[in-house]
Order: structure tokens, then C-alpha cells, then sequence
């Protein structure tokens, strides 16, 4: 083994790890200083209007009470490139929790008090905040998120699926869902004269940083953005965040330092959400059971600020083989908060769509759902015609079934039981695509023999900043504690945000390249260096962002057993497998940590997190993590993770595939196909929550009439 074999996967402690667990490390709301304020924002109270007027007076006549900012107050600022982010720019109420004012206090409590005791009066306009599969307003979109084509098609699919010895034409609905990391968007701003500096809890400097230049009319080497830890985000602090613009010009209209820490309860109206997705199912196949139609389509919402649409159909154009394809999104602006990225956008619903019905094919037909899919891997990518980089599904879904131990289930729906509990076990498949984009990096040598490397990635848990120092020993050829490194500053230049599973690959490549030219320069190097050291630098545009001859993803499989209590209703996963395929795995142990919270985000939303739109305030019902239940430590029982081992030369100098995301695609449909296989009942509507259960349940015993009811 050589010293590279040893330092790229090795299962590697994360650098920060005692930092953090001590308390030391420092989050966006704790870089205090003397003066330092705090603010609280006053959201609005009604779903769709404008403000008419605002009381400050209740508010200033509080202790500790620096400043009420509104629309009429606030400084014009420049226009964003995201209009969520245009606060107290004017009286308009776009939705429900849009923030209408910002009071400034000396402590949290002031702060708070003040907002409480605002008195902001609307003019109001009727809403709409209900979306239907069938809502008039229902447009198809220029492209769905990522640049997506809103529409594809290939071959004749309604006239393949009318001739279909099979079929399957289903519909299932997945609520809105919230990321709720454990720390809220929060950002502290100080001015120094015209330099601006935050401390912002974000995915990304560089998109912080660039929106600010724009809207506060500063060049961007004025503005310093930092995220040195980050307690986590899942996508909704991928794009900067109001929390942030309201920090800085309280900041500046204060002259003080400016702490805004978004309270919980709000997240959830501004800080993104992952849209409702209605889709319709239609599978088609011969009696050998290989696909002759498939065609998913999509409705979902997004508000009336921008256009985000959930791109939940793009999965279906890279699963499965088939003659006849079509895949297309609607959707309708209503008066809703603006959704966003949510862990796996697109991938995750949609897969949880068509894994599902995947499944009700296989019932169908009476093929094992495992060989069901086996039988329609493609030569090509569906929708591209592209070779895969690398694709090995079916290698995961049998190493998957083997240690699952898949092939002692009786197939038979309601086979097995435990006194009340009824047991079933599912499976589905995951894919998530392999993304990158253009970064900077530098390396230098010291002449104490140890190296520092710079890159402004963010670690928002994920262990980024040790697989890169894993990167950089790698390339450089020295042991991993001789690599210090440096992340999270706008001022080493530019990256892209910690998402869409790009980071480790995007970061990685620049990284990768300025050690490689380092020990290059090293090797021409004779004598001890000089003081400042040696540097070298990459900058990987134009080569990361290249267009890939080939099409690449990260594939998976997932196996779930779960118990269904028939008095209760409540359903319990006992185990949930995964097994991916994500090209070379970095560090076995925070990768291992990545699939797994992936599998527990699944989990999730397979049996308890829902987001429920009230349809009367235009609101969104559960704001805590008290209403919105993500899993407790009870609930994740035994959770495996898995890959085998991939080679690919077609990705990065470090032969990963992003694995971030994948492994919450598809891993909740293999809940519901388990709950499917214990009850023989298929639940098209999630979360699979008790009253839902129980009540199919009940009515399966007794059908309709025979309750009395
Ligand atoms: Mo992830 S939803 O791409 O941050």
C-alpha cells in the first residue's frame, strides 16, 4: 500500500470534530463583539396585500430598542438577483411571513419585544394558496430547476402504453417539506467604513458575497463573507437568505454590528421549502415485463416572487430502458412562500414516484421488484442517448438483496405477521447526478515542511474540510497532519456553495491541481525553500464546467423492512439498507455519515415530516420541530450504508461521484413499498402517518359500510 492508497478513503476523524463537540467552534451568531445588537424581524400577517401603515412608536419606546426599519425608513438597495431577498424595498405583501420591518435592540429579548410590539396595518387582497392537479392556473415552464427541460419526449408514449400487454396509471402526492437544519439562518454584519463584513450561516460565500456587491453598490473585494461552521442547510441556505441583506443594513443604519437569527418558527415562509409534487404515473410493459411506456408528469407551486419549479419528472429520463418516454412539469404561482432546493431536488420526489409505481408494476406482473428492475437497465442514457460514465444499479440492488437477505421474502402481500404487527420489506432504486463547477485554489509549501492550502469550500457538517486536506495530501504525496487548510472566507476567491452534492468534487478538482503544480515545483526545487514558501495556484474554469460526452450519476439501491401496527396505525422502519454505487468513496467514515443522514431524511419523509398549507392564512401550519417531526434517534433502529467499489475515469482527478444527496433519493418509496408488502394496501399520499394507516387499515377489515359510519 502506498501512502495515497492510505490517505484517499481512509476513514479519516473530522478536523472540527472536537471543536465542536467541546463548544468551541464558533457559528454565525457568535462572533460577538462590544456594541454588538441584535435584531428581530416582524413578518407579515396576512397572506396577500400591502402594508398601509406601521407603528415603530410602541416599539422605540421599549428599553434596548435601537431602530425600527420598514419600507418607509429603510435605504433603497440595489435589486438582487433573487427576489426573494428584496426586503423592506416596498409596501408589498407577497405572501404570508414575508418580512415587513426589523427592530434593532441592544439584547435578543429587546429585540424580540420590539417586533411584538410593531403595529404594521395591511390592505388585503384574496389568495390562493391551494394547488391542485387541475389548478387553472397551471402553466408549463420555460425549464424547471437545474435548466431542465420542462418537457421531453421520445417514441410514441400514449400509443405504446395503449398497446401495453400491462399497465400501470397511477397518481401519488408528496407534501410540501421543510429542511429545518438544526442552526437558522443567521448572519452577523459589521461595517468598517465602506468594507462590509459577515459572518453568515450560508452553503456559499461567493453567492452571499456577489449579491451584497449588487445590492449594497460595493465592489466585491469590499465585502468579506464567512462561514467557518455551519450547522447544516440541506439546500436552504444554498442562495443567501433574508437574514443576511437584513444584517447588513441594519448594520449600516445602526452603526453597530448586527446579529439577525432567524427564530425557527419563521424558516419556514422564508427560507425555501421543497414544493408539493402531484404526479401521474403511466407504465407500460410487455409480458416479460421490460418497459414499453413510461410517462411522468408533474404539478407542482411556486409563489408569486420567482419561478422555482421542482424538477421531480427528470429522474424518469435516466432510470429505466424504454421505447417510449415522456417526462413534463406544470406549474402554478400562488401566493405561497418561494420553494427551493431541498436535499435531492427533483430526484427525491420524483423518485419516490417512480420507484413506487415500479413497484405496483412488478405486483402487477408478478415479477420480483428487484429483477424488475434488472430487466429494464438501460444500454444509454434514456432521455440523452449518452454512454454512462459509469453505472452499476444492478450490482447495488443485488449486493443490497444479498445482505438484506431479499431472497428469503415471501412475496405474497400480508405473509407475515408478529401478533398485532404486520411485516413487509420493499425496495427502490436511487440516482442522483454527478455535478461540478469551476473553483479556485492554492497550495504553499513552508519551509517548516508544512503545507497550507486554501479553498473557499464549506463544511456544513459533511466533513468537507478533512476529505480536502485527504485531497491535498494525496496529490502533494505528504502525510495528512503536515496539511493545514483553510475554508470558508470569500476572500481566497471564488467557489461554488456546498449543494447538489458538486462540493467535494468542485473544491476537490481546484485543490487537487494546486498541490499536483505544487509538487511539481517542489520536485524542481533543490535547496530549503525560501521564507514565504512556495505557492501554487489552480483555477479550475472552463475544464470542471466542460460539457461530459458521457452521462454521470451515482446509483443506489434501497431495502427497507417495516412493521405496521395494526391498533395504532403506526408504522416503524426496523431496518433500512442502502447500497450505492458514487464512483471512488473519499473517507469512508463521513461518507458513511452522508448516506446515512441521507436514509434518515427518507425515512422522514416517508412517515412523519409534512408541511400542511393552510388554505384560510396562506400559512404553513407546522413552524417548529415540535408540529414538523423529523426522526428521533428511536425512530432510526438499524441503518446500513454500503457501495461498491467504482472506478471511473470519466469524472475528476479524484474519481468521486458527489454522494451529498443520494441517499435520500428513492429511500422513502422503499418505506412505502414495504408498507405496501406488510398490509397489501398502496398508499399513494405521504407521510404514511398513523390516522392514514389506521384508516386504510379499518377499511380494509371492513369495507366501506360496514363501519356504521
Ligand atoms: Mo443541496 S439541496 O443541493 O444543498
Amino acid at each position: 500500500m502506498t501512502a495515497t492508497d492510505a490517505v484517499l478513503g481512509a476513514p479519516v476523524e473530522r478536523r472540527e470534530g472536537r471543536e465542536k463537540v467541546t463548544g468551541t467552534a464558533r457559528y454565525a451568531a457568535e462572533f460577538d463583539a462590544p456594541g454588538r445588537a441584535q435584531a428581530w424581524p416582524v413578518p407579515a400577517t396576512v397572506a396577500r396585500g400591502r402594508v398601509t401603515g406601521v407603528d415603530s412608536a410602541p416599539a422605540l419606546a421599549l428599553p434596548g430598542v435601537l431602530a425600527v426599519l420598514t419600507h418607509e425608513n429603510a435605504s433603497r438597495l440595489g435589486e438582487p438577483d433573487d427576489p426573494t431577498l428584496a426586503v423592506l424595498q416596498g409596501p408589498h405583501v407577497p405572501h404570508r411571513g414575508w418580512f415587513v420591518g426589523l427592530v434593532v435592540a441592544e439584547t435578543l429579548e429587546a429585540a424580540r419585544a420590539g417586533a411584538a410590539a410593531v403595529r404594521v396595518t395591511y390592505e388585503t387582497e384574496p389568495h390562493d394558496v391551494t394547488l391542485t392537479a387541475s389548478h387553472p392556473g397551471a402553466y408549463v415552464p420555460e425549464s424547471a430547476n437545474g435548466g431542465f427541460a420542462a418537457v421531453t419526449k421520445h417514441g410514441d408514449p400514449d400509443g405504446a402504453l395503449a398497446s401495453s400487454a400491462t399497465r400501470v396509471d397511477v397518481a401519488y402526492s408528496v407534501p410540501p417539506l421543510h429542511n429545518h437544519p438544526m442552526e437558522p439562518h443567521t448572519s452577523t454584519a459589521h461595517w468598517d467604513g465602506d468594507r462590509l463584513t459577515v459572518h453568515s450561516s450560508s452553503q456559499g460565500t461567493t453567492a452571499v458575497q456577489k449579491e451584497l456587491a449588487r445590492m449594497f453598490g460595493l465592489p466585491e473585494d469590499r465585502i468579506t463573507v464567512r462561514a467557518e461552521h455551519v450547522g447544516g442547510g440541506f439546500g436552504s441556505k444554498g442562495t443567501p437568505r433574508p437574514e443576511v441583506v437584513l444584517a447588513a443594513m441594519a448594520a449600516r443604519e445602526t452603526g453597530r454590528r448586527v446579529t439577525v437569527a432567524l427564530p425557527r418558527r419563521y424558516l419556514p415562509a422564508v427560507v425555501g421549502h421543497r414544493a408539493p409534487t402531484l404526479h401521474r404515473l403511466r407504465l407500460g410493459a410487455d409480458t416479460d415485463g421490460r418497459l414499453t411506456s413510461l410517462v411522468h408528469e408533474v404539478t407542482t407551486h411556486t409563489s408569486r416572487v420567482k419561478e422555482f419549479v421542482e424538477q421531480a419528472a427528470v429522474p424518469a429520463r435516466v432510470m429505466y430502458g424504454t421505447p417510449a418516454l415522456r417526462t413534463a412539469h406544470r406549474v402554478a404561482a400562488l401566493d405561497v412562500p418561494t420553494p427551493s432546493w431541498m436535499r435531492a431536488p427533483g430526484e427525491c420526489p420524483g423518485m419516490y414516484a417512480l420507484e413506487s409505481a415500479m413497484d405496483e408494476l412488478a405486483a402487477e406482473l408478478g415479477v420480483d421488484p428487484v429483477e424488475l428492475r434488472i430487466r429494464n437497465e438501460p444500454e444509454t442514457e434514456p432521455d440523452s442517448g449518452k454512454p454512462f460514465s459509469s453505472r452499476h444499479l444492478v450490482e447495488c440492488l443485488r449486493e443490497g438483496a444479498r445482505r438484506f437477505g431479499w431472497e428469503d421474502r415471501d412475496p405474497r402481500p400480508r405473509s407475515r405477521t408478529d401478533g398485532p404487527l404486520l411485516i413487509g420489506s420493499g425496495v427502490a432504486s436511487a440516482t442522483y447526478p454527478v455535478l461540478v463547477s469551476p473553483c479556485v485554489a492554492a497550495a504553499r509549501a513552508l519551509p517548516d515542511g508544512g503545507f497550507l492550502v486554501r479553498v473557499n469550500a464549506t463544511d456544513i457538517g459533511t466533513g468537507a474540510r478533512t476529505v480536502l486536506a485527504q485531497v491535498a495530501a494525496d496529490a502533494l504525496g505528504a502525510p495528512l497532519d503536515r496539511v493545514r487548510i483553510e475554508v470558508a472566507d470569500s476572500g481566497i476567491g471564488f467557489a461554488p456553495m456546498a449543494g447538489g452534492s458538486s462540493g467535494t468534487a468542485s473544491w476537490g478538482s481546484a485543490v487537487h491541481e494546486a498541490c499536483a503544480r505544487l509538487a511539481g515545483r517542489l520536485a524542481e526545487h533543490s535547496g530549503p525553500l525560501p521564507d514565504e514558501g512556495i505557492t501554487a495556484e489552480a483555477d479550475t474554469s472552463g475544464t470542471a464546467d466542460a460539457e461530459s460526452p458521457y452521462a454521470r450519476h451515482a446509483f443506489g439501491a434501497h431495502f427497507a423492512e417495516v412493521t405496521v401496527d395494526t391498533v395504532s396505525g403506526e408504522v416503524r422502519v426496523r431496518r433500512l439498507l442502502g447500497v450505492f454505487a458514487a464512483g471512488r468513496i473519499l473517507n469512508a467514515r463521513t461518507a458513511r455519515s452522508q448516506f446515512i443522514g441521507g436514509l434518515t431524511m427518507g425515512l422522514g419523509m416517508a412517515l412523519t415530516e409534512d408541511s400542511t398549507m393552510d388554505p384560510v392564512f396562506g400559512d404553513f401550519v407546522e413552524r417548529d420541530l415540535a408540529s414538523y417531526h423529523v426522526p428521533a434517534h428511536a425512530d432510526v433502529a438499524n441503518l446500513e450504508a454500503h457501495w461498491v467499489d467504482e472506478q471511473d475515469a470519466h469524472l475528476n482527478p479524484m474519481g468521486s461521484k458527489g454522494i451529498g444527496e443520494i441517499g435520500i433519493v428513492g429511500s422513502a418509496a422503499a418505506v412505502g413499498n414495504a408498507v405496501h408488502h406488510a398490509t397489501g394496501i398502496r398508499f399513494r399520499e405521504l407521510p404514511l402517518t398513523p390516522d392514514r394507516v389506521l384508516t386504510a387499515l379499518l377499511e380494509h377489515e371492513h369495507p366501506a359500510g360496514m363501519l356504521g359510519v
